[in-house]
């Protein structure tokens, strides 16, 4: 950890710790949400501290996105009516309205004029090939071959790595927040066992996903869903946790180290790409008049049906120059051995949470001082089902409104949580016999299909799981330990909300029989 940015203004006498930090700003978490609020702060004047778990840049979500950024084009209206749509009309129109509204002017400046990012053109510099995924009505989405995310993410670290205004911290993970008298003031940070205070006028949770809770997932390893449970355990409002994407065109890989799964863009299907079954039969015009680019959940459930029915679903991508037009995705398939021309096998696979930390249109959450951002936030925009490709720019557009509005606060040096007993003293695989137990019960009974009965053994499962964890918490300080708490309570929050929402809607879907009698 490099060195404290202790100010003068710090309490003198503060004893708890061996160290402590002060900064303006906290950023727990380097995606593209994050390092966008840790820009906003930066730019309005404040001292930000980016604190990290990834070592490296592959360890955030953002760098692993495929197909694009979505803008709005000359359309915004259309664009607002898509993002509605596909959230079956449950997104909040006035967040949407604040997304579609900011959306061309953050990518310009922040990724085009600021970062230098060369979105695939047409031949000509500033001619984008927008291109087209499911439930957009046309095509809108910027990209950069199928790897948009790393194009966005490395240029975006370095820019922050180069300002002195910025710090960022990595394999530092935030393990709880400070709180007093009803304000945050910034968190616990834990890097190498030893954990330090880390005090801040804001603090902005920008953690990413839930991956990790699920048997199968796009995200990297590590998506345990922390920056959700620290905010719940410190009393912030979450939201529509019931909410959870599935992607349905997931290459679900084999047993060998280098058969990986790994995900097939939907800019695939965008480009023209079939979904066959085993007999070699197009299913999608029966599930929805837009076939394969309906909305993610259609999608991913008639995948799901199709695979339980005749054993196996393949990405056709006969109809386009699938070389030509993904040279990433097919040199995932060469290393992998698939032989791209006789079909990709797919299936569907946790992909984004559409709810968490409730936040408003500039990401404060319920809490003062504390804000949320990207994935590990809700800001209403994705409603019960997200529209591809509007991740990013969700991390972008409210990444940048909260690091402009956090940055006006001074830090304050205030008591900690207590330091417990820094031996991780845990019997031999505690934590990995839980997460299997943990995913197990999620991806049977809160995945893409849900029955009540289901996720009420869930609750119970996972209710009897974190208190196991809890009695270690009580007396024991984890990384590791404290990513499972994370996951647990994470867990319990999204089968309570399932089980408290009897409509069937987007990616939430209720089913007539129990799920867990059926086969995967
Ligand atoms: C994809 O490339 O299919 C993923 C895009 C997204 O999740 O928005």
């Amino acid at each position: 950890m490099s060195a404290n940015n202790t100010d003068a203004a710090a309490r003198d006498d503060y004893e708890d710790y061996d160290d402590y930090r002060t900064t303006d700003v906290l950023v727990v978490g380097s995606g593209i949400a994050g390092l966008a609020a840790a820009l906003g702060a930066a730019d309005e004047g404040a001292d930000v501290t980016v604190a990290t778990k990834a070592t490296c840049p592959e360890g955030a979500s953002s760098w692993w996105a495929q197909g694009g950024i979505a803008v709005s084009r000359n359309d915004p209206g259309q664009f607002k009516e898509d993002i509605l749509a596909a959230s079956a009309d449950t997104a909040d129109p006035e967040a949407v309205d604040v997304l579609v509204d900011d959306a061309n002017g953050a990518v310009e400046d922040v990724l085009v004029d600021t970062l230098g990012v060369a979105f695939d053109t047409n031949g000509e510099a500033d001619e984008w090939d927008f291109g087209r995924e499911a439930a957009h009505d046309e095509p809108r989405i910027l990209h950069v071959d199928a790897s948009t995310g790393k194009h966005v993410h490395v240029p975006f670290l370095n820019h922050l790595d180069d300002r002195d205004d910025v710090e960022i911290l990595d394999d530092t993970a935030a393990l709880e927040l400070v709180s007093h008298e009803g304000r945050v003031h910034g968190a616990l940070l834990e890097r190498d066992g030893e954990v330090t205070p880390a005090f801040a006028g804001a603090t902005v949770l920008a953690t990413g996903g839930i991956g990790d809770l699920y048997p199968r997932s796009t995200n990297p390893d590590g998506a345990t869903g922390d920056g959700i449970a620290m905010a719940a355990l410190a009393g912030a409002d979450v939201a529509d946790m019931e909410y959870v994407q599935f992607h349905p065109t997931v290459y679900p890989g084999g047993d060998d180290p280098g058969d990986g799964p790994f995900l097939v863009s939907e800019a695939v299907r965008g480009e023209g790409a079939l979904l066959r079954n085993a007999e070699g039969e197009r299913f999608m015009p029966d599930y929805h008049a837009d076939a394969e680019l309906a909305p993610r959940d259609v999608v991913a459930r008639a995948v799901q049906t199709e695979r339980e029915a005749t054993g196996e679903v393949v990405l056709d991508v006969s109809p386009l120059d699938f070389a030509a037009e993904f040279p990433d995705l097919t040199a995932k398939c060469a290393a992998r051995g698939v032989d791209w021309e006789a079909g990709i096998p797919v299936g569907p696979a946790e992909h984004f949470l559409c709810g968490g930390v409730d936040v408003d249109t500039d990401g404060r959450t319920s809490l003062d001082r504390l804000y949320a951002v990207g994935e590990c936030s809700r800001t209403g925009v994705h409603g019960a089902n997200r529209l591809a490709s509007t991740s990013l720019l969700e991390g972008l557009v409210w990444g940048l409104r909260a690091g402009e509005d956090a940055a006006d606060h001074d830090a304050e040096v205030v008591e900690a949580p207590a330091l417990l007993d820094r031996d991780p003293d845990l019997p031999e695989n505690f934590a990995r016999e839980k997460f299997v137990r943990l995913r197990r019960v999620m991806g049977e009974s809160v995945g893409l299909r849900r029955h009540p009965d289901d996720v009420r053994r869930a609750q119970a499962v996972l209710r009897r799981l974190k208190g196991e964890v809890d009695a270690y918490v009580r007396t024991r300080t984890s990384r590791s330990l404290y990513e499972l708490r994370f996951a647990s309570v994470t867990a319990l929050l999204i089968a309570r909300a399932a089980a408290e929402n009897g409509e069937s809607v987007g990616t939430h879907n209720l089913v007539e029989d129990p799920v867990t009698s059926r086969a995967d």
